[in-house]
């Protein structure tokens, strides 16, 4: 006998129409958050050898760059500063310096673009010898003193602009610190988007190559997260929340889309998601083999965060994808 059954969900897929009355989600530009690398000098931008389409930017064309991304309906940029070998040093002197690059950055695009939403990186790693998020003493990433620099790192980054402050470092307390710190310089507006949930992960590969990062010994996992985690990191999120975040981060994206869906239904603060260096590398890598459309495998990738529950979205592909939503 022939099954006809009553329920065909099939009825709902059956016309471009119908599919995008019934669709529960979707991109737009200003979910995105820009990743935006940059350096010292003029008019000169570097393709990162491990992101196939992503530069590095002299302040000049970052200026430029920050430009288009707003055209393109993009509303906000996280900021990375590439420095140079002989101003770091164990205790990130360089990261508090008023007329430092990522001082800079911050004060021309604030200057000259002013409706764009900038947010920088808060951590010790692009200015530490050792390429470690925290001050190293005998071999070991020690928590309380580094908490103090990020504290007097986000106050210089609130100094020069900057709409929030985004401590990307793992040590515990820094998000209550960096609140105290901010309150108490009269900066009340500047917030704080924690890197909650951040995993020791192969995917920042790529990010290292992009800022010269990597850590010179061992590895991040004294204070990124084990990937086999999950309650943890709630635990982290709860703490962030309470601390004084504005937004809390899971970090990378696609192999943890799980701790998305899960911070997400917990907590009633926005929660962001980072699809890291190596996601997009990796993605880049099989198209140029010709084993995956590049354009279906970004949005299809994206759609999956705005379906685990991301409200924000950090991504290289960001422009790509406003471009795509503009056709
Ligand atoms: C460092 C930082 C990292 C990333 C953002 N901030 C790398 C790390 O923790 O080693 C990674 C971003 C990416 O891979 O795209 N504080």
């Amino acid at each position: 006998m022939i099954v006809h059954p009553y329920s065909r969900p099939r009825r709902l897929r059956k016309s471009e129409a119908i599919r995008s009355l019934v669709q529960e989600n979707q991109i737009s530009a200003c979910d995105f958050i820009v990743p935006l690398f940059f350096m010292d000098g003029e008019n000169c931008k570097e393709e990162i050898s491990s992101m196939p389409g992503y530069f590095r930017f002299t302040l000049d064309l970052l200026l430029q760059e920050v430009k288009e991304c707003y055209e393109l309906g993009l509303r906000s940029v996280l900021l990375f500063a590439k420095v140079p070998d002989e101003l770091k040093d164990n205790t990130g002197t360089e990261s508090l310096n008023p007329d430092g690059l990522m001082q800079r950055a911050i004060k021309a695009i604030k200057e000259f673009h002013p409706e764009m939403y900038v947010m920088t990186d808060v951590a010790l790693d692009p200015y530490s010898s050792n390429g470690h998020d925290g001050i190293v003493e005998d071999g070991e990433i020690i928590n309380d003193i580094s908490v103090e620099i990020l504290g007097e790192m986000a106050l210089s980054h609130a100094q020069a602009g900057a709409d929030m402050v985004a401590p990307s470092d793992m040590m515990d307390g820094r998000i209550g610190f960096i609140r105290e710190v901010l309150e108490e310089n009269e900066f009340p507006n500047v917030g704080i988007m924690a890197y909650s949930v951040k995993y020791a992960s192969c995917f920042y590969g790529p990010f290292r190559d992009a800022l010269d990062s990597a850590p010179g010994f061992g590895d991040k996992k004294t204070y990124q997260m084990d990937p086999a985690n999950a309650e943890e990191g709630l635990r982290e999120c709860a703490l962030d929340i309470q601390e004084g975040a504005d937004i809390i981060m899971v970090k990378p994206g696609m192999p943890y889309l799980d701790m998305v869906r899960m911070v997400s239904d917990k907590f009633e603060v926005p929660v962001a998601a980072y699809q890291v260096s190596g996601e997009y590398s990796m993605m880049h890598a099989a198209a140029e083999k010709g084993w995956l459309n590049l354009e279906e495998a970004m949005l299809e990738s994206i759609i999956g965060f705005k379906r685990a529950g991301a409200s924000l979205i950090a991504s290289y592909f960001a422009k790509d994808i406003a471009k795509l939503l503009k056709k």
